[in-house]
């Protein structure tokens, strides 16, 4: 049996990609999930893919109860922290649910980590922390962050900051990891993003209306003072960003601090680019219309990825148009 890793919030979007290529590299992964944003299939799903058994908890990330007995009954050498609230929407409407289950889960997992002497840590940030860039739309590790614009990006901001206050203790070596627009789904169509209701965001949405689900897509504004007037952002597979994972899991940090890397590819794409992507990459055609800004929305921003290029030697493999096709594969299996 390989090294065990703790995912929490492991049967998600992101986590159950994660898990995929953890066990494709020989790890033995563990999952914590409430299931308060996923399905219970997802895990049986993530077995017929690798064809292995995983050690599955119900349970809540704020439950010390739950991660003591998860913890003293498997020798687990390092956590990779999913499980938390991430609907920017709703955060807004009800912050105290974000505060409590992002920055609560996180001071529970911290402790019975340092109780329970484990120490490696892998931490879902997001590019929402730099906001609108200042100076060009491309950000590195070191470009200033923003103050959050809502009370989701504060909690991420709060985690990154707890993380490294906890560094400095030395009882705790932390690889954060911002990442900027995951879409796509498994090539396989077994696992891939479904979220409850109506989706807030744009491949997901899209998906429902090509599929007729929904009306029309509605471009969030085209007269933003970019090439084609729509927003940019940086759209990364989501099987390129689990594989992101499994180089963070190895990475020796330094003693005291977290080390912090952008998952980006490097480049923006407009939001017409993304639907002339998939409408080449399936032959279909998106229903759409012109709408007005979403308030709050970024005008453009991009990850300058080189650093995660070159101290975990990850490149991603997939276009524009494979995370196009694999949304749509994934889309047409949904009933
Ligand atoms: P997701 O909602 O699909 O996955 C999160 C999982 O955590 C779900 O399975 C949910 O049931 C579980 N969960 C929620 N609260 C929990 C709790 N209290 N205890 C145990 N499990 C709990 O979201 P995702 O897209 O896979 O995101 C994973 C992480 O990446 C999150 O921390 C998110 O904030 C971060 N992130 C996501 C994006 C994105 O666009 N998807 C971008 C940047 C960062
Ligand atoms: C992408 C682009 C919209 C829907 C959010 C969070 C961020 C991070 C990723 C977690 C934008 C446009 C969208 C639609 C549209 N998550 N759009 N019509 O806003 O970049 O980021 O998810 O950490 O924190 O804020 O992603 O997918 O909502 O939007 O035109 O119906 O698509 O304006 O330009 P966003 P998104």
């Amino acid at each position: 049996m390989g090294k065990k890793i703790l995912l929490t919030g492991g049967l998600g979007y992101i986590g159950s990609h994660t898990a995929v290529e953890l066990i494709q590299e020989g790890y033995d992964p563990i999952i914590l999930d409430n299931l308060a944003n996923s399905r219970p299939e997802v895990l049986q799903q993530i077995e017929r893919i690798t064809q292995q058994k995983i050690s599955f908890f119900q349970g809540d990330v704020r439950d010390a109860k739950i991660l003591q007995t998860i913890f003293s009954t498997n020798s687990i050498e390092g956590v990779i922290h999913f499980a938390a609230l991430k609907s920017v929407g709703e955060s807004v409407q009800q912050p105290l649910k974000y505060f409590d289950v992002n920055v609560g889960g996180l001071t529970q997992l911290l402790q019975v980590m340092q109780d329970s002497q484990v120490d490696k840590l892998v931490f879902s940030s997001s590019c929402t922390v730099y906001g609108q860039p200042t100076e060009g739309w491309a950000v590195s590790e070191t470009t200033p962050l923003q103050e959050p614009m809502s009370p989701y990006g504060r909690t991420k901001r709060m985690n990154e900051d707890m993380i490294r206050d906890v560094c400095q203790t030395g009882h705790l070596s932390a690889v954060i990891l911002r990442y900027f627009n995951p879409v796509g789904a498994h090539p396989s169509g077994l696992i891939g993003e479904l979220p409850i209701g109506v989706p807030a965001n744009l491949v997901p949405f899209l998906t429902q209306a090509v599929a007729g689900i929904r009306g029309p897509l509605t471009v969030f504004g085209n007269d933003y003072p970019t090439p084609d007037g729509t927003c940019i952002r940086d759209y990364i597979h989501v099987v390129d960003l689990a594989k992101a994972h499994v180089g963070a899991l190895s990475f020796q940090t330094q003693r005291l601090i977290p080390e912090v890397f952008n998952v980006g590819t490097g480049k923006g794409s407009s939001v017409l680019e993304v639907i002339s992507a998939f409408e080449r990459a399936t032959g279909m055609v998106v229903p759409l219309q012109m709408g007005s800004k979403r308030p709050g929305d970024v005008m453009a921003v991009f990850a300058n990825a080189q650093k995660i290029q070159e101290k975990l030697k990850w490149e991603p493999v997939y276009s524009l148009d494979d995370m196009m096709a694999h949304a749509w594969n994934w889309q047409k299996n949904q009933g």
